[in-house]
């Protein structure tokens, strides 16, 4: 049979579908080895039809057990096939032939005529445009839980849409005037929003004059006092943060155990001509024999800030690894804190949105040192920080301009 056209794309979106959702992978991992043998644009046709699929599941769902008499089990062939052919339809408006023709080569020799017919069956009833879809029940419950309705139902709305791009200037005072010149906004100091993807065609990108980070991303490194000399960035790596502690004139050691990462930090400070010491080491065993003026900790976690570019992490981040990784960052913490000089200042950060790897660390951290305490951290106008030094960025916060990733940043200061 020959094969039909932009059937590879779509069998490289249902492997990697099967990485994320029954092996736990992130979607950059399971492109990797599923698009090896793509064109370009079908490797991009393949990311976007997978990324699609798992910002819409539930409503998926619910679509396709309303046209089969037997509910299908969740990791069938048949049920992830349907997923990625519906959500081609709402979310790419890919045509209904091309839907059908593309969908059921992935399913020859199995549960042909029952894709088909769901397919057909649904196509004809027409689709519903869904500009706010459903999160996974067990993540809404538990964001319901930690921040409230609003929250859950903002961060509906912006798992749909495509967050914009934000870059980080070296030279804080260029991000207006680059602004103006290119149709974008800047929402704090060095910092530029735009409405494009096409990074490395932006001007400046070659010269190395601005880096892409997420607003919120840029504000813990905000947060290292001025004064402070000797700053250690632990786990570093791909090196925003050290690129903004280093372009405002800290002299800085980053530190992160994984060596390919730490090499992406090396090309990004080679292209924006900072510096910085680069250590590969794993923090809890290195030992720099000295005590720093400064330390910006922004540990490893579940990452669920970044669900709108990431929406793989709703299903990796399950309560276990929430839990392990929340353990994690206690332990990163007791060690950076022995490094800190008495009178200075630890930014502890995390992407996250669950309140077990941001403030219930932090508090489990402050019942066990007494001579670290909490100090009220100045940020640009648009965050509130509650005013004990800690600053949570939840779905909502300015999402008539694009939103912002979740965060949670804690200044804690050692005490003199
Ligand atoms: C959230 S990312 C850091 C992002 C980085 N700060 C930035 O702004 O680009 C967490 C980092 O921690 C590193 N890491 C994980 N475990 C570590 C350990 N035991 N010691 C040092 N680094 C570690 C990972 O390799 C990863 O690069």
């Amino acid at each position: 049979m020959p094969s039909v056209e932009g059937v590879g794309a779509r069998r490289a979106a249902l492997q990697m579908l099967d990485g994320v959702l029954r092996r736990g992978q992130t979607l950059e991992t399971a492109a990797g080895a599923s698009t090896r043998n793509l064109s370009p644009p079908d490797r991009a046709l393949a990311v976007a039809i997978a990324g699609e699929t798992l910002r819409r599941i539930p409503d998926l769902d619910s679509l396709i057990d309303s046209a089969t008499r037997q509910r299908l089990p969740d990791d069938s062939k048949a049920r992830i096939v349907l997923r990625l052919a519906l959500a081609q339809k709402i979310g790419l408006g890919t045509p209904d032939h091309a839907v059908v023709a593309t969908a059921l080569p992935l399913v020859d020799g199995g549960p042909r005529r029952l894709v088909h017919g769901v397919l057909g069956t649904l196509l004809r009833r027409g689709l519903p445009a869904v500009d706010a879809p459903r999160l996974p029940p067990q993540v809404e419950q538990r964001w319901r839980d930690a921040w409230g309705e609003p929250v859950v139902e903002a961060a509906r709305r912006q798992i749909a849409k495509r967050p914009p791009l934000d870059l980080t200037f070296v030279d804080d005072t260029e991000s207006k005037a680059y602004a103006k010149a290119h149709g974008g906004v800047s929402l704090a100091p060095g910092h530029v929003r735009i409405e494009s993807s096409a990074v490395a065609a932006l001007a400046g990108f070659g010269e190395g004059r601005w880096w892409v980070q997420d607003l919120a991303a840029s504000l813990p490194a905000r947060l290292i006092p001025a004064a402070a000399k000797d700053v250690l960035d632990l786990c570093a790596a791909p090196g925003g943060k050290t690129m903004q502690l280093a372009a405002a004139g800290h002299i800085v050691t980053s530190v992160d155990s994984s060596k390919a990462r730490l090499e992406r930090l090396r090309e990004n400070l080679d292209r924006t001509h900072l510096t910085a010491e680069l250590v590969e080491a794993d923090a809890l065993t290195w030992d720099p024999k000295r005590q720093f003026d400064a330390i910006l900790l922004d540990v490893p976690c579940s990452a669920t800030g970044t669900f709108r570019r990431h929406p793989e992490v709703l299903y990796r981040a399950r309560p276990p690894i929430i839990a392990a990784a929340a353990e994690f960052q206690g332990k990163l913490l007791d060690r950076a804190a022995q490094w800190l000089k008495p009178g200075a200042s630890l930014i502890y950060c995390v992407c996250s949105l669950e309140p077990q790897e941001g403030e219930q660390v932090i508090s489990a951290f402050l019942a066990d040192h007494s001579d670290f305490a909490m100090e009220p951290a100045e940020l640009p106008d648009f965050v509130t920080s509650s005013g004990n030094g800690s600053v949570r960025i939840l779905p909502g916060l300015l999402e008539d301009e694009g939103g912002l990733d979740g965060f949670f940043i804690a200044r804690l200061v050692r005490r003199g």
